[in-house]
């Protein structure tokens, strides 16, 4: 909350607002305070670069190599990627490995290069190694794809964490995608993005930045190959981009150029190169397979912040349910607490949740539950007097509890970057699933508290147990949300074995996906918002999070019928497909915007039923090879320019591309097309990629186009699953994999493959086994064969 926000506040909440607002003010102070107190100011500093090189000790993966004033580390895994740390720095520990660093190469070895460097040669890089410490990575054919200048440190003189600069030169024609969940892209542009989880205190646009979720995260894409730098610190920092320029004619290339500018922390860096799919399979080896959200979390969810009471929720499903509209899960947001205190339930408007629950249930909806993570400081408060037994808060550098604000007033925060911590806090959930709910909304967990002035979260100096490292806020910043969405994952777990468990977090940090998904917090309802969150999701893909998707409507005010509608359509094809809004927003229910967007809202949310058994396989596919559900059209063809440049469009999964409309007024639009046939999903028309179509968008539909020779799991008029074959191009063949729902539990499914081929004048479907072909166990239907 800043200045302004905080009149704004008075003035929509009354004296409740006001209150708050008082408190945001002195809690400012008191951030002052605890700052000038815990933190003495930096001092002089001095300079430092790595120098020459002194020696090496090859050891295994790499060795070290030794300069004048540093040492570098260096190890490449047997997942193919490729680790260096500074000043001896070794990949452990760290909040982005899922488990211990992946074993070192044995065939990866240290060996003299020119001009006095040195290389390692692996698999699927090279890593050359300048005299002066420039470290160059370059694929198997010699290819440069990404060069890290020496880096440069700033110590200060009395002691304290260095700051440093790393400066990486890309190839001319290098994109520059990832850094966590940003506004503006997915393709990032010239500028600085800042390292550090932000609640931007208000709906938030494009120009926004930073969010709720950063991360030390390049996804690079250029012609000699794709890479993923992931620089494994989790302080603050920045993050300058700027792209190269080809020269025209006999002109030089400019190299695209990175500075990455750390205010603390080790400097080490991850470099995964080879095809998206590879650079994201080695990503997620390293970091954690994403969680599989279970079957109900990939159908439809309605959220609203201010339900009000148990009515108001039983009113809003019938109207689901009297108008035929398929609804997975309904959310309560904090106005469901008591005084807005986590793991409470406000007695009078919600005196019966669980039976409520239990309904639901019946008619195949579940209940999810916001969880933020603020108690508030009071006596009595239950869940404030068990945290202070178990020593769970935040405390400052001279021992005192840090108090903030938050949504129950005055508040502390829990250190779940402490292992016990995590274990109690976990335990809390007992309650949320004896109220009946299945799933968990982490939210203000950047974590926010709310500040007239200075910024909205904890104090740097906050002191943090960092898992045994000990640290201040500096460095559990970025890692808090990851930290509670471990907690309540794992919690969830232990206390619901039976049943997979459902977590999404508004902030998070590399490694996140192994706990959940997240959404794209609270996106400005208009146009630019609409984009936005689009590029969130794609971006969030690319940094191994699969799993989200946005407020559909945007969270403040009215959306418009019409953009209404067309955020539906787009998010009934993203992971999680969710509408919401705030307290004092419009409403967000498909019968709210007329007749007319009702009808094509039924439309979106029954194909989106239908594609059902699609996400699942997706779901299945991101946890066994970290692909995303939604990709970038470039996905399969990194090398295509155009595709590079393309950000309105995704494929969903290999079988999709999706091409949601994002302006006002069109009923047509232009589509980038991926090589090959790719049919119309509503009138069967066939196009010829790659290139650029024109392509129907009436309001009542977005352009979904299917890959020919896609076998598509769907679920048949009958419940059960059948195969949506698309005609391969003649003298072609197609197929695809499927991932059957074995429901919300443990169990692991096999991976069905089938391929589809004409045979005269029929298109044949057949399951690939591993004693050969045979009949698919599915009922099947081709489309697209009136095409040639
Ligand atoms: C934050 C969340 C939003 C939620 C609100 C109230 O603004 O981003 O989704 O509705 O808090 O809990």
């Amino acid at each position: 909350m800043n200045g302004r926000d905080l009149v704004r506040s008075i003035k929509t909440v009354g004296s409740a607002g006001a209150a708050q607002g008082l408190r945001s003010v002195r809690a400012s102070w008191r951030m002052r305070r605890t700052d000038a107190a815990g933190l003495p100011p930096r001092g002089a500093e001095r300079a430092r670069v790595p120098g020459p090189v002194r020696d090496v000790e090859p050891g295994p993966g790499g060795g070290v190599v030794r300069f004048s004033r540093s040492e570098l580390r260096i190890t490449v895994t047997v997942n193919g990627a490729v680790f260096w740390g500074w000043d001896g720095t070794g990949p452990e520990p760290s909040y982005a490995l899922a488990g211990r660093c992946p074993e070192p190469d044995p065939r990866a070895v240290l060996e003299p290069d020119k001009d006095g460097g040195w290389r390692v040669v692996a698999e699927r890089a090279t890593v050359v190694v300048s005299r002066h410490g420039a470290i160059e990575v370059r694929t198997p054919g010699g290819v440069t794809v990404r060069r890290d200048l020496p880096p440069r440190w700033w110590e200060p003189v009395g002691g304290g964490a260095a700051r440093w600069m790393q400066r990486s030169e890309v190839p001319a024609d290098a994109r520059f995608f990832g850094l966590g969940g940003r506004a503006s892209g997915p393709r990032l542009r010239n500028g600085t993005y800042r390292l550090w989880n932000t609640d931007p205190g208000r709906s938030f646009g494009p120009a926004d930045d930073p969010l709720y979720i950063t991360m030390p995260v390049q996804f690079v894409v250029s012609d000699a190959a794709t890479h993923l730098a992931f620089h494994d610190t989790s302080w603050d920092g920045t993050v300058t981009l700027r792209e190269g320029e080809e020269g025209a004619g006999s002109g030089h290339d400019r190299s695209g150029t990175c500075e990455l500018r750390m205010s603390g922390g080790p400097l080490r860096c991850w470099v995964m190169v080879g095809t998206p799919a590879r650079v994201l399979l080695a990503w997620a080896s390293l970091t954690g397979a994403p969680a599989l959200p279970p079957t109900w979390a990939l159908g439809h969810h309605h959220a609203r912040w201010g339900f009000g009471s148990e009515q108001e929720v039983r009113r809003i499903v019938a109207g689901y349910q009297e108008r035929g509209l398929p609804l997975d899960a309904v959310h309560l947001d904090i106005d469901h607490y008591d005084e807005h205190q986590v793991f409470t339930v406000d007695q009078e408007r919600f005196p019966k949740l669980p039976q409520l629950a239990e309904e639901l249930r019946r008619d195949g909806i579940r209940l999810v539950s916001i969880v933020d993570p603020a108690v508030r400081a009071e006596p009595g408060n239950a869940v404030f007097g068990s945290g202070v037994a178990e020593d769970a808060f935040v405390r400052d550098a001279s021992g005192r509890l840090v108090r903030g604000v938050a949504w129950p007033g005055e508040a502390v925060f829990p250190d779940f970057t402490h292992a016990r911590v995590r274990e109690w806090w976990g335990r809390l959930y007992e309650e949320r699933l004896a109220q009946g709910f299945s799933g968990f909304w982490h939210d203000m967990n950047e974590p926010t508290s709310f500040a007239a002035f200075g910024e909205s979260t904890l104090p740097r100096s906050a002191r943090h147990q960092l898992d045994g490292q000990g640290g201040d806020h500096r460095e559990a910043h970025n890692v808090y949300a990851l930290c509670m969405a471990r907690a309540g994952y794992e919690g969830v777990r232990e206390l619901a074995p039976q049943e997979r468990p459902f977590v999404f977090s508004r902030s998070g940090w590399a490694g996140m996906q192994r706990y959940g998904g997240t959404w794209s917090g609270d996106v400005a309802t208009g146009w630019p918002g609409l984009r936005a969150s689009l590029s969130l999701v794609m971006g969030l893909g690319l940094c191994g999070v699969p799993y989200s998707g946005p407020d559909v409507g945007g969270f403040d005010g009215s959306p418009s019928p019409e953009l209404y509608l067309r955020w539906f359509q787009l998010g009934a094809y993203l992971p999680l497909f969710r509408t919401h809004a705030s307290l004092r927003a419009g409403r967000r229910e498909p019968w709210e915007f007329g007749p007319e967007v009702l009808e094509h809202a039924r439309v979106a949310l029954l194909e989106r039923r239908r594609l059902l058994p699609y996400f699942v396989t997706l779901a299945h596919l991101a946890r066994r090879t970290g692909a995303p559900y939604v990709r970038p059209l470039w996905w399969g063809a990194p090398e295509d320019r155009a595709l590079r440049d393309c950000e309105d469009a995704f494929l969903l999964g290999d079988s999709l591309l999706v091409a949601p409309v994002l302006d006002p007024g069109a009923d047509r639009r232009a589509v980038q097309l991926p090589r090959g046939r790719w049919y119309d999903t509503v009138t069967e028309q066939a196009y010829q990629g790659p290139g650029q179509v024109l392509v129907d968008a009436p309001l009542s539909r977005i352009p979904v186009l299917a890959r020919a020779g896609a076998v598509l799991p769907v679920r048949g008029g009958d419940g059960g699953l059948e195969l949506e074959v698309w005609a391969p191009a003649r003298g072609r063949t197609g197929g695809g994999l499927v991932v059957p729902d074995v429901g919300d539990g443990w169990d692991e499914p096999g991976i069905e493959r089938y391929v589809a081929r004409w045979q005269g004048r029929r298109v044949v479907v057949e399951r690939e086994g591993e004693d050969g072909v045979s009949a698919p166990p599915h009922p099947v239907r081709v489309r697209g064969v009136g095409e040639r």
